[in-house]
């Protein structure tokens, strides 16, 4: 079977009150227009078209997906509207469209492919997607005969009271066979509010005698259409505990899974332990038998297995390499690439450097603009002195080097491989291989002195 997307996401919004278009509004850290776009790449359809109004351009900003179109609809005239805003995209198009709202993330990819299933058995030219609803307030009703026929999809504002009891509601996703389309020019506007109705489709097709079917498959959950902001948290909520559902299934082991974040664009292995209050956000690659401690986050980064990160740490666009420790309270920035076996301690920071197998920087450091080689040892208070006030320089440390504590390293400089920095140093000139620099004034003790002082003091008041 052909199949098309169409994603209507042109309308504004009014009830989010918000400048921002709704369907660019977050659920789990992706814009929810995002979130139905990944749905729809996983049925692989021929294309896929956003219908888009007039913050079309930032739209595209915000959203991704392989051969996208979009397609305007000048003014946001209704749904029905909308889609027949991105005919011309579709006009050699011979096939079944699927028409989703961007304003529900929670569909599954695997209730659009029954639907497409039994839209083609069923032989219908239009399929429409129905659900029950506890509390069907704000969605289109399925209206039915006596005998259980469907005959029309009546929307809320139109409904009389009868008609507001019915829990059956349309999702708003559709299949519709390319030969179906030219009814889009035959609806008419809705009174009460001015706009074309997609909805009016169904009934219109009944007419013509089409071959027009409703199927009330999925749970509710998936179908919930957000137009509030109190909608968004709720669908943020319900996505959150699919991903952490979905984590547990595949082998992850939530110590605290109503605390843990993690964004739908990333990945993490087996066995892996995540303690309360983590963000795993985007762009993440957790590896398995890893242990995330307590309010950890981790952006666009890859964590290998057994690596173990810390309370309190935060790993940016970085990479950890296997059984490598991270924190407490480390921050790697962007750029960073901690070894494999190495341990980067409490109040250590590091920005663009790179850590070697086996090196240790285990407490309060700013490592910036390094290369450290393996097994070197960072005492405790070093600092790469990596800005001059006008541009950034580099450390170069090389292997097995001891860095003794409360050193400096004023940039550009390198050190080579086995030499020791004495504690208290500022390093401003390279050091060469097996080398000791030591920088610091030499220790003069003075016998007596304290002593002396105080007869001095005496003296001076006259006692
Ligand atoms: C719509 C359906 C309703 C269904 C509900 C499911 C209609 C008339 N009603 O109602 O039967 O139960 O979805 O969630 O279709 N849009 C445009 N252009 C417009 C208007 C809307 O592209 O001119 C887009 C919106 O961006 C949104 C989607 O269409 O993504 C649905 O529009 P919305 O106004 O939210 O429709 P509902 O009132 O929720
Ligand atoms: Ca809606």
């Amino acid at each position: 079977m052909r199949t098309a997307c169409v994603i209507l996401a042109a309308g504004q919004g009014k009830r989010m009150k918000s400048s921002l278009p709704k369907v660019l509004h977050r659920v789990c850290g992706i814009p929810m227009l995002q979130a139905v776009l990944d749905t729809a790449g996983r049925l692989n359809p021929e294309r896929v078209i956003i219908v888009a109004g007039r913050q079309m351009d930032l739209i595209k900003k915000e959203v991704t997906a392989p051969d996208l179109r979009f397609m305007l609809q000048k003014e946001p005239k209704g749904t029905g509207d909308a889609l027949k805003s991105a005919m011309p995209a579709l006009k050699d198009f011979k096939g079944v469209v699927i028409v989703l709202n961007g304003d529900t993330p929670l569909i599954e990819p695997q209730t659009i492919r029954r639907l497409l299933l039994l839209h083609q058995k069923s032989h219908s030219a239009i399929s429409v997607l129905s659900f029950h609803a506890e509390d069907p307030k704000g969605y289109g009703r399925i209206v039915r005969d006596s005998t259980g026929e469907f005959r029309a999809i009546v929307e809320e504002k139109d409904a009389d009271n009868s008609q507001k009891k019915i829990h059956e509601v349309n999702s708003g996703l559709y299949a519709i066979n390319h030969d179906a389309f030219s009814l889009l020019d035959r609806l008419a506007v809705n009174r009460q509010k001015g706009e074309y109705y997609l909805t009016d489709i169904a009934a219109l097709s009944l007419k013509q005698g089409l071959r027009t079917s409703v199927f009330a498959i999925g749970g509710e959950a998936e179908f919930m259409g957000v137009n509030t902001r109190e909608e968004l948290l709720r669908a943020s909520e319900l996505m959150r505990q699919g991903i952490v559902r979905n984590c547990i299934s595949r082998g992850v082991n939530l110590l605290d899974p109503a605390s843990v974040y993690i964004h739908p664009h990333t990945s993490i292995g087996r066995d892996t332990t995540i303690y309360p209050n983590v963000f795993i956000e985007a762009g993440t690659k957790i590896g398995s038998k890893v242990t995330i401690y307590p309010h950890v986050r981790i952006l666009r980064s890859t964590i290998d297995d057994h690596a173990v990160i810390r309370d309190l740490t935060v790993i940016e666009d970085s990479h950890i390499r296997t059984c490598a420790s991270v924190g407490p309270f480390a921050h790697i920035r962007p750029g960073s690439e901690i070894g494999a076996h190495a341990r980067i301690g409490n109040f250590v920071e590091l920005k663009k450097t790179l850590i070697g197998k086996g090196a240790k920087a285990s407490h309060l450091s700013y490592l910036g603009d390094a290369v450290i080689g393996r097994d070197v040892n960072i005492g405790a208070g070093t600092i790469t002195c990596n800005y001059d006030g006008q541009k950034k320089h580099q450390t170069i440390i090389a292997d097995n080097v001891f860095v003794g504590s409360d050193t400096q390293f004023v940039a550009p400089v390198k050190i080579g491989k086995g030499a020791y920095i004495g504690a208290g140093s500022t390093i401003t000139r390279d050091v060469l291989p097996g080398a000791l620099a030591v920088s610091r004034t030499e220790q003069r003790n003075i016998k007596d002195w304290a002593r002396k002082r105080q007869v001095k003091a005496k003296e001076k008041i006259g006692k």
